[in-house]
C-alpha cells in the first residue's frame, strides 16, 4: 500500500517527539497501521539542522506544506490560533486532513472547524489536545461509545497539579511552587494560562463536547485557578479527610450540563486525589461502566506525540471520523450548580464570631458538616487578634453561597477575603 504521506507543521516540543517516535517504533507502526506513516515535509518558524528529518524536505513557511501534492495528512504542532487557523483554512481549501493538539485553537473556534471538516470530507484528530498520552479523547469516542456519561473529573493541567502537590508535600507557599515549576520547565514565564484554569478550561469544554453534546466552547466553563489556594488550606483539608486538587468537572444534572474548573477537596480515598506531581487522571462516570480512571503523562515531548501518532495510525487505516458535534445541550449556569463547600473564615478571635456566621449560613438554607478553629493558629497583626475559621458545609446551590458569603464579608469581625474551595465525593452518586 501507499504510505501516509505526512506533513509536519511545528518542529517544538512534540514536533520532535513526534519525528523521533515514528522513526523508533516504525516498523511496529507500519504493521499496525497496515501501511508506512512516512513524513515527506517538515515546516517550522526557526530551523533545528540537529534534528534527523529522516529525508523530509525542510522550510520555514507551512503553507508550502499543505500545497506540496505529496502531503495527504498536515499535523499541526505550533500552537496558538491566528496561524494554526489559517493552516486549518488551508487544509480545507486543499483538502488535507489534519491532526492537531492544539486545544487553544479547538475550545475556540473548534465547533466551526469540525463542521467545516465535515462538509468536505477531511478529518480532524485531536488527540493530543487532551491529557497528553492518556487516549482519553478515544475512551470517550471509541471505548465508551455505548455509554451514557454522567460526569467527569479530570486532572487535566499537570502546572497546577504539579504546584499543589509541592504546597502540600513540603507545606509551601503558592509562589514558592510556581517558582520551582517554573524552574523546572513545568510552568511558563507567563503562567497565568496554566494556573488560572484557562488550559484546563479549554480541555474540559472539549471532553464535555463529546461527553454530553454541549456546545465545544470554553467561555461557557466557569473557571478559577489555584493562586488563592494556601498551603494552610490543603493541611486544614487533609485535617479533614480530603486533599485538594485542581479538577476541571463536566456533569449531567437536572436543569443542564455543568461544566466547571476549580481548586475542589475530593475525599483522600479517591484515585483521583493520590495524582500527584504533573501526571493527569481523568475520572469518567458512566451508566454502564461505573467509574472508570485514565492516569498519565499529560505532557512532554513523547507522551504528547503519541497521541498525534495514535491519530496519524487511525487515518492509515481509514479509521478517523471527524466528530459530529450537535451541541444541543443546555449548560447549567454556575449559580445553580450545587456542591459542598469549604470556607476559611479569617475572623476575630472574639465570642460570638461564629455564631453570627452560623446564624447566616443557616438563614441561607446552608447546613455546616464540621467546623475547625485551632488555638495554635490565633494571629496578631496591627493590634488585633484572628483566627482562621474553617467551616465544611452541606450541598446547597451556588447562588445560595454566594448570598451567604457576601453578608459573612461585610461582618465588622471578618478581617480578610473569605476562601471557598468547593467539595466533590466524586462517588458513584454525585
Ligand atoms: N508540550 C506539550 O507537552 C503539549 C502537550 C499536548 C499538546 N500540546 C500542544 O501542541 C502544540 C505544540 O506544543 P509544543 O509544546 O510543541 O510547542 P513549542 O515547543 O513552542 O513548538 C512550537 C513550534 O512551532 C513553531 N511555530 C510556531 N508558530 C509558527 C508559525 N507561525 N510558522 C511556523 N512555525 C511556527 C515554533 O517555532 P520556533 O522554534 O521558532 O518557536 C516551534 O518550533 C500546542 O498547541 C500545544 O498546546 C503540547
Amino acid at each position: 500500500m501507499e504510505p501516509l504521506r505526512i506533513g509536519l507543521c511545528g518542529l517544538g516540543t512534540v514536533g520532535r517527539g513526534v519525528v523521533e517516535l515514528l522513526d523508533r517504533n516504525r516498523d511496529l507502526i507500519t504493521r499496525r497501521a497496515g501501511r508506512e506513516l512516512r513524513i515527506v515535509r517538515v515546516a517550522s518558524r526557526t530551523a533545528r539542522p540537529e534534528v534527523d528529518l529522516g529525508g523530509a524536505e525542510f522550510g520555514t513557511d507551512v503553507a508550502a506544506v499543505v500545497n506540496d501534492p505529496r502531503v495527504d495528512v498536515v499535523v499541526e504542532l505550533m500552537g496558538g490560533t491566528d496561524a494554526a487557523r489559517r493552516l486549518f483554512d488551508a487544509c480545507l481549501g486543499a483538502r488535507k486532513h489534519f491532526v492537531t493538539g492544539n486545544k487553544a485553537l479547538l475550545a475556540g473556534q473548534g465547533a466551526h472547524l469540525l463542521e467545516q471538516a465535515r462538509a468536505v470530507g477531511i478529518a480532524v484528530g485531536f488527540e493530543a489536545a487532551v491529557a497528553g498520552g492518556v487516549p482519553i479523547i478515544k475512551a470517550l469516542r471509541e471505548g465508551l461509545a455505548g455509554n451514557a456519561v454522567e460526569w467527569i473529573a479530570g486532572i487535566i493541567n499537570g502546572t497546577s497539579n504539579f504546584i499543589l502537590t509541592a504546597m502540600s508535600r513540603e507545606r509551601r507557599s503558592f509562589a514558592d511552587a510556581l517558582a520551582e515549576a517554573q524552574a523546572r520547565g513545568y510552568a511558563e514565564a507567563d503562567p497565568t494560562f496554566d494556573v488560572e484554569g484557562i488550559d484546563a478550561a479549554h480541555k474540559l469544554a472539549i471532553l464535555s463536547a463529546l461527553a454530553f453534546d454541549v456546545r465545544l466552547d470554553a467561555s461557557a466553563v466557569f473557571t478559577e485557578g489555584i493562586s488563592r489556594v494556601t498551603a494552610e488550606d490543603i493541611e486544614y483539608a487533609r485535617a479533614l479527610g480530603y486533599r485538594v486538587k485542581h479538577l476541571g468537572i463536566a456533569r449531567r444534572s437536572t436543569g443542564g450540563i455543568e461544566m466547571r474548573v476549580h481548586p475542589t477537596l475530593v475525599p483522600e480515598s479517591r484515585l483521583i486525589a493520590n495524582v500527584d506531581g504533573v501526571m493527569n487522571a481523568v475520572v469518567v462516570h458512566s451508566d454502564a461502566v461505573g467509574s472508570s480512571l485514565y492516569y498519565g503523562a499529560g505532557a512532554g515531548a513523547l507522551p504528547s506525540a503519541s497521541a498525534v501518532l495514535a491519530d496519524l495510525i487511525d487515518l492509515a487505516r481509514g479509521n478517523i471520523v471527524t466528530p459530529r458535534l450537535h451541541g444541543g445541550q443546555r449548560v447549567l449556569p454556575m449559580s445553580a450548580v450545587e456542591t459542598a463547600y469549604y470556607l476559611r473564615i479569617p475572623a476575630v478571635d472574639q465570642p460570638g464570631v461564629l455564631a453570627k456566621v452560623a446564624q447566616i449560613l443557616s438563614f441561607a438554607g446552608i447546613s455546616i458538616e464540621a467546623v475547625i478553629q485551632r488555638e495554635q493558629a490565633i494571629r496578631k497583626e496591627a493590634g488585633r487578634q484572628w483566627v482562621p475559621v474553617i467551616i465544611l458545609t452541606h450541598r446547597v446551590i451556588e447562588a445560595a453561597m454566594d448570598r451567604a458569603l457576601a453578608a459573612i464579608q461585610t461582618l465588622p469581625e471578618v478581617v480578610d477575603t473569605v476562601m471557598r474551595i468547593r467539595v466533590e465525593p466524586l462517588d458513584d452518586h454525585a
